[in-house]
């Protein structure tokens, strides 16, 4: 059997980084060995904070489902975009942070040359079959010199990746079940989205894509 179709039918067989800006960078896989202890911890973390659909300062309810864990939050709501320490929902703190996913963003930071990465805060986007995210950046963060360390569990999704203007030209992306996406540095403030995902069932995750974003926000 040729390499290649090793690599497609072993799918934890390591594969090498791709650039796809000066400081950005796709880790394929990177977080397969990590998934069987993520998946129960992320249980954990939905069955404490469970998915909601937040609404945006302009009164839009987001069809992507969302929830966090760590000692800060995202959340959005008519008074604006911010992090805070406790889950509007149940009035309590965001679930802990998980040991496995700390040493999983420590370690695909240190892989793309972002040491010493410790983050606080972790998003949890739950995407179904036609749900995107429209171009944005995320600005919220206190300091922007620490990168964004996204992990893509589920079914596959075209992650478009901009420039520093809502305008620029973008970037097709394609993130699976496993993928790791580091951005920091000079991109940290890029736009980036994601395309309407196309159907399908994921053998662990059924017709889901969970992201995970984990960030130094406070
Ligand atoms: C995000 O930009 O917060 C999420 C990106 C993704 O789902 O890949
Ligand atoms: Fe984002």
């Amino acid at each position: 059997m040729m390499q290649t179709e090793l690599d497609l039918f072993n799918p934890t067989s390591p594969q090498p980084p791709q650039w796809v800006a000066a400081r950005a960078v796709v880790l394929p896989g990177f977080a397969l060995p990590a998934v069987p202890v993520l998946l129960p911890a992320l249980r954990t973390v939905i069955g404490e904070a469970p998915f909601r659909h937040m609404v945006t300062p302009g009164g839009l309810k987001m069809a992507v489902g969302l929830t966090n864990c760590g000692r800060l939050g995202w959340v959005s709501d008519a008074q604006g975009y911010r992090y805070s320490p406790v889950d509007p929902l149940s009035g309590r703190p965001w679930p802990t942070l998980p040991e496995a996913l700390l040493r999983l963003a420590s370690s695909a930071a240190d892989a793309a040359g972002f040491e010493g990465f410790v983050p606080d805060a972790c998003l949890v986007n739950c995407y179904r079959p036609g749900h995107r995210l429209s171009l944005h950046q995320d600005r919220d963060e206190r300091d922007f010199t620490q990168p964004i360390v996204s992990v893509s569990l589920g079914l596959p999704a075209v992650f478009l990746l901009g420039g520093h203007k809502r305008g620029d030209p973008t970037q097709r992306i394609e993130l699976r079940h496993g993928d790791v996406l580091v951005w920091g540095g000079e991109d940290r403030l890029r736009f980036h989205g994601v395309q309407p995902l196309k159907p399908g069932v994921h053998p662990l995750l059924g017709s889901r894509r969970i992201n995970l974003t984990l960030r130094s926000a406070g």
